[in-house]
């Protein structure tokens, strides 16, 4: 079965306490919260307070998507905030073994983040020093966009790749992932499903998720 993550970038953030109760009913098991810069993408969502809140409220795995410029510079606050989990962009990072490093030495597990013009070809020489590639399958900065197709054929590659080296890395989808295209997404080799609007939208997302939950068992 996929590890569910929902996006609270599609969140109600009037009422996340809402939110996370119902996120701590479902089988949701990672909380994905994206963090923006402005810079990095073009846009700005929340951070650290937001962050330190939604740790209280839920005792699921934080899993947090740094889509910030320098993110070095912020590993050891989202450590404190709650995060168990911190991916960067290999875009950003001239010395992205370096902030691997630092986000494990810190007691996390490390996600490399790919955007869908980036070739996957760049993982092979950081794929063994990770705990998750987190691709992103829309160009990142907003919720409610398209799944771009070519990233079948990039998660086949990546999944390709884990094998070969007979490696246990996940693979994390996240943008576009809809009811309608997971199973393919998961056929294709992923095993992480990061969903905002699919959730959040839904008129049921406990159930939304669990259909999610479901898929491939
Ligand atoms: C986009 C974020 C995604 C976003 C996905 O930059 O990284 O996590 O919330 O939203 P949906 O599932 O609506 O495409
Ligand atoms: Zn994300």
């Amino acid at each position: 079965m996929p590890i569910i993550a929902p996006s609270l970038l599609a969140a109600d953030f009037l009422h996340l306490q809402d939110e996370c109760d119902m996120l701590n009913k479902s089988e949701a098991d990672w909380y994905h919260l994206d963090v923006m810069d402005g810079r990095f993408v073009p846009n700005i969502s929340f951070g650290l307070p937001v962050i330190q809140q939604i740790r209280k409220a839920t005792t699921k795995v934080c899993d947090v998507h740094l889509m910030i410029v320098e993110p070095e510079k912020y590993t050891e606050a989202f450590k404190n905030a709650g995060a168990d989990r911190l991916s960067v962009h290999i875009e950003i990072c001239n010395h992205l073994h370096r902030n691997i490093e630092q986000i494990k030495s810190l007691g996390m597990k490390a996600g490399v983040a790919i955007n869908p013009h980036t070739s996957v070809s760049l993982l092979a020489d950081i794929i063994h020093d990770i705990d998750t590639v987190l691709m992103m399958t829309v160009d990142p900065g907003f919720g409610g966009q398209e799944f771009i197709p070519h990233s079948f054929e990039k998660i086949r590659q990546v999944k390709k790749m884990i094998d070969e080296k007979g490696l246990h890395v996940h693979i994390a989808i996240d943008g576009g992932v809809t009811l309608e295209n997971a199973p393919s997404i998961i056929g294709a080799g992923a095993d992480v499903l990061i969903a905002g609007s699919t959730v959040f939208k839904a008129p049921d997302p406990i159930a939304a998720i669990a259909r999610l939950k479901a898929i491939g068992g």
